[in-house]
């Protein structure tokens, strides 16, 4: 080829890239772990938290007969750039640490009460279908579903028994009472959770399991821990009404007639100290400032202060004082609770409290330590989820009289129900 042949050809193809780098269109923005989260007062507000690629993202929110958008409102989002890198323990293989990201929450106030909305997040050219939730705010009876420990990635159970209680119960406010992952630092695992159409179209609140604090796989036959429940507190934003050494773990919310209070109740090998203390005396400072202003009080926490005296000895040593005294002072209605994978539901104990450890919404399981079953004083139910091959989901209808309880399979069965008076004075 000649010299003059070759320079043409070069120029062609110089040319040629450099159309082909002006045309090429800009990668779409990835928008993900899109979850709807509760607010102080739910009847007026709620949180979309969500992941996004880019730092230019929005939220349409829409009554969702308006499914056109039209009278659209655009909410801008508080974002922030946010990865693992630099958390102490934090699993370096993980895309959290190697994929920073912006975390993006838009807060929707001024929300009709009582009122179903739709949105969708719009980054770039990418623009999310629409998801929905409704406002509280509504007369009379209603009723909420609640979850527990879901644990670990691509089990068989926990999507459908969602799944299952969305269609028997099209609930708008769903709880978990914590453990989504085994490992918080790994991201697949809540993907596994976030990033799928079941997931959605309802108000979510959770307090964190100890797994929340798991940093990363097991390094010389250990867990390594976070110090804070970080990945946690990144994907879901919730009231910035808790603890001061819990913000955003600990928190409470209005859904009608009921305040719920979330609390955090750390990682795997604490149970006691300062920041137990100081959660604590906040839990004390709240119920008398919030007194007379509910008719019904739900505790939902991670570790269960009536569960196994076994399998998390440190719960019975040391949650147990500290908190029981605590709910029976302020009268809680029903604590929610899981972590030793073990189903088992008290009588009202003093103060009228009931506990509910439910067990397991996914398939890890444990059985019942024997003394429990003897222990009638203590449960009014205990199941071996086990030999029964079941796992739990909750559902609560609330009155004006009463709360009514009723836990299911994940065939439809009822496997325990139970009825709690409203208490005099509430
Ligand atoms: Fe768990």
């Amino acid at each position: 080829m000649k010299p003059r042949t070759i320079y043409a050809a070069l120029l062609c193809l110089s040319v040629a890239l450099t159309a082909a780098t002006a045309c090429k269109p800009a990668e779409p923005e990835e928008i993900y772990h899109i979850v709807t989260t509760i607010c102080e007062d739910a009847s007026s507000a709620v949180t979309v938290n969500y992941h996004c690629s880019g730092s230019k993202s929005y939220v349409l929110v829409a009554k969702a007969d308006d499914v056109a958008f039209r009278k659209a409102k655009k909410v801008k989002p508080v974002c922030r750039t946010w990865s693992t890198v630099g958390i102490e323990n934090t699993a370096t293989e993980s895309t959290f640490y190697t994929k920073e990201r912006y975390v993006c929450n838009a807060t929707l106030t001024g929300l009709e009460a009582d009122t179903r909305y739709i949105y969708k997040i719009v980054a770039g050219k990418t623009e999310t279908d629409a998801r929905q939730f409704k406002t509280a705010g509504q007369q009379g009876p209603w009723s909420f579903v609640a979850f527990t420990d879901f644990q670990h990635r691509e089990n068989p159970v926990t999507l459908p028994l969602v799944q299952m209680m969305k269609e028997m119960f099209s609930p708008d406010l769903v709880v978990c009472s914590g453990d989504h992952i085994d490992v918080a630092g790994n991201e697949y695992e809540w993907s596994f959770i976030l990033d799928n159409d079941i997931f959605r179209d309802f108000v979510y609140a959770a307090s964190p399991g100890d797994h929340a604090y798991w940093a990363c796989d097991k390094v010389n036959g250990g867990y390594p821990q976070y110090d804070k429940p970080y990945t946690f507190v990144n994907l879901f934003k919730f009231p910035d009404n808790g603890s001061p050494t819990s913000p955003g773990s600990s928190y409470y919310f209005y859904y009608n007639n009921v305040l719920f209070v979330a609390l955090d109740m750390n990682n795997s090998d604490v149970a006691s100290g300062s920041r137990f203390d100081e959660e604590a005396v906040w839990f004390r400072e709240t119920m008398e400032r919030l007194q007379g202003t509910y008719q019904y009080l739900v505790v939902f926490m991670h570790k269960s202060v009536y569960g196994s005296d076994l399998v998390d000895p440190a719960v019975a040593r040391n949650i147990r004082p500290q908190w029981a005294p605590l709910f029976q002072e302020y009268q809680v209605d029903l604590v929610l609770s899981g972590h030793d994978h073990i189903f088992s539901r008290t009588n009202a104990m003093e103060g009228g409290t009931f506990y509910l450890d439910m067990g397991s919404s996914g398939d890890k399981k444990r059985r019942p330590d024997s003394t429990m079953w003897e222990n009638t004083a203590r449960y009014a139910k205990v199941i071996d989820l086990i030999d029964e091959e079941i796992s739990c989901a909750c559902h609560v209808e609330v009155d004006d009289t009463c709360l009514n309880v009723t836990v299911y399979d994940q065939n439809r069965q009822v496997v325990d129900s139970f009825r709690i008076p409203r208490k005099g004075g509430n």
